[in-house]
């Protein structure tokens, strides 16, 4: 509750926050940590101070090592990705495998973290002897119930979120013909809460599904579900927003949605977020993916009742999406080496964090000479001087030339040039510049008519003296 009034004083600055994101800059010095930089953002205590949790999907097996680091460091919140699921833990009737499931909420324990059960009910990962059982009504309602007291049992108390009822619809809103819906009917939701709410009585619980971020056919029905179990009394505590995104298809209504539900009286989260490109990505589609993480968790942070938002895997390299969706990948905020990439400062963005002063407004100083001029061509130097108290750490100098002047040829830096929009990239080896300290790079161009030097630069999008 506290945690909760903190939120509603921040939402002011908040919506204002949410008007730049179109504004993200490419080349972000922080992009690129390099020593020295500014501290590192923890997004589990960025996430606290505005009152959600920030989680992630994780596999059991690799809680050690710098992925198991990252997990405890980062993340207030995990899902089991698989190790809870019924193929999982109820392979054969009655006979029970813990073992995967019991190392995420000892790992979750020991780390003041909370988990997501992930999840109970569900067509996918359904063991054989579900899915092709031939079952009477309540033949099957006894399976699920049992299986249900079983596991939310085994965890009572020490599990906050559950995924109750996993992906019951079809993408026009009708509900998905599983054989619990077959078997049982449309009452088996309703059966399944109530079993959960007897085993474990604190877990909050959710029905959670994907394509239903935005406000559509398929959420609408969810809405519709979530309206009348509550008119019927049945226990229903959140919706879970998957959040299996494409790269630039973030619903514009995904903030109104998670408004609707809240509006219904049902808390809301963003269960299972990737934001997936096709591979490999380039460095325009990973800024844009920066400014679509922090989009996301902006809208969950706009409404008081959406409790968190948890990635489905913090690294590309423990992520379901090259092995489902040909030719997609890179969809996490942290590349395959566990580097935090421009999504992750996106997420922190989006909590209220920045870079400390790398870069700000004025704290940089650019010296543009024509060395030797000729006929039609010319040679340049350019130095760029931090004149900041913060090291910049990977850069880009852009500036636009004033009379059709095109470059040939560049030395120390990657210069590309559209139209008269000029961008310099540092060569790698002059990534950091230290306060006070310049990186120098020169290049060859072209000109007729005029050779007039450029009189305003950027460095990493923001303004330079000249
Ligand atoms: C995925 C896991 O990440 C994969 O490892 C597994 O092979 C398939 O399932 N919606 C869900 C998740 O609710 O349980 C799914 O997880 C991804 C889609």
């Amino acid at each position: 509750m506290k945690l909760q009034s903190l939120r509603r004083t921040a939402l002011g600055t908040l919506a204002a926050a949410s008007l730049v994101i179109g504004g993200a800059v490419s080349g972000h010095a922080a992009d690129s940590p390099q020593p020295g930089a500014a501290a590192e953002p923890v997004l589990r205590d960025l996430a606290a101070a505005k009152g959600i949790y920030y989680g992630t999907a994780v596999t059991a097996s690799k809680l050690n090592g710098t992925y198991g680091a990252v997990v405890g460091e980062q993340f207030d919140s995990i899902t089991p990705g698989n190790e809870m699921k019924w193929e999982s833990v109820e392979p054969t009737r009655g006979s029970y495998n813990w073992s995967g499931a019991d190392a995420v909420v000892d790992y979750a324990e020991a780390h003041g973290q909370k988990v997501r059960g992930h999840t109970l009910v569900w067509h996918s990962q359904l063991p054989g002897w579900v899915s092709n059982g031939s079952w009477t009504a309540d033949s099957l309602r006894t399976v699920m119930n049992d299986h249900i007291a079983a596991e939310a049992g085994r965890y009572k108390g020490r599990i906050d979120h559950w995924d109750v009822v996993n992906e019951p619809f079809n993408e026009d809103g009708t509900r998905r013909q599983s054989v619990f819906q077959t078997a049982i009917g449309d009452s088996y939701i309703a059966d399944a809460l109530r079993a959960a709410r007897a085993a474990d009585p604190t877990a909050k619980l959710y029905v959670n599904d994907y394509n239903v971020e935005g406000i559509n056919a398929k959420s609408t029905a969810l809405y519709n579900l979530v309206k009348s179990l509550k008119e019927q009394g049945v226990p229903i505590d959140g919706v879970g927003l998957q959040a299996h995104l494409i790269l630039g298809q973030v619903p514009s209504t995904l903030q109104a949605n998670i408004q609707r539900f809240a509006d219904l009286g049902v808390d809301v989260a963003i269960t299972e977020l990737d934001i997936r490109m096709t591979v490999p990505p380039t460095s325009a589609q990973l800024t844009q993916q920066k400014a679509e993480y922090k989009a996301v968790t902006n809208a969950c942070l706009a409404v008081a009742r959406c409790e968190g938002v948890t990635v489905w895997g913090f690294t590309d390299s423990d992520s379901w999406i090259p092995d489902v969706f040909e030719g997609y990948g890179a969809a996490t905020p942290y590349d395959e080496n566990f580097q935090p990439k421009p999504a992750y400062y996106g997420i922190a963005e989006a909590l209220g964090w920045s870079d400390g002063g790398t870069n700000p407004t004025g704290a940089c100083a650019v010296t543009y000479t024509v060395q030797n001029q000729w006929n039609s061509g010319f040679t340049a130097q350019v130095t760029v001087k931090n004149t900041s108290t913060a090291a910049v750490n990977g850069w880009k100098l852009a500036w636009s030339w004033p009379a059709g002047q095109r470059v040939t040829q560049a030395w120390n830096a990657t210069v590309t040039q559209s139209g008269t929009a000029v961008t310099a990239a540092d060569a790698g080896y002059n990534a950091a510049i230290a306060p006070g300290a310049t990186a120098t790079f020169g290049f060859n161009g072209s000109w007729s008519g005029g050779n007039t030097a450029p009189t305003a630069f950027a460095l990493n999008g923001t303004t330079c003296t000249a």
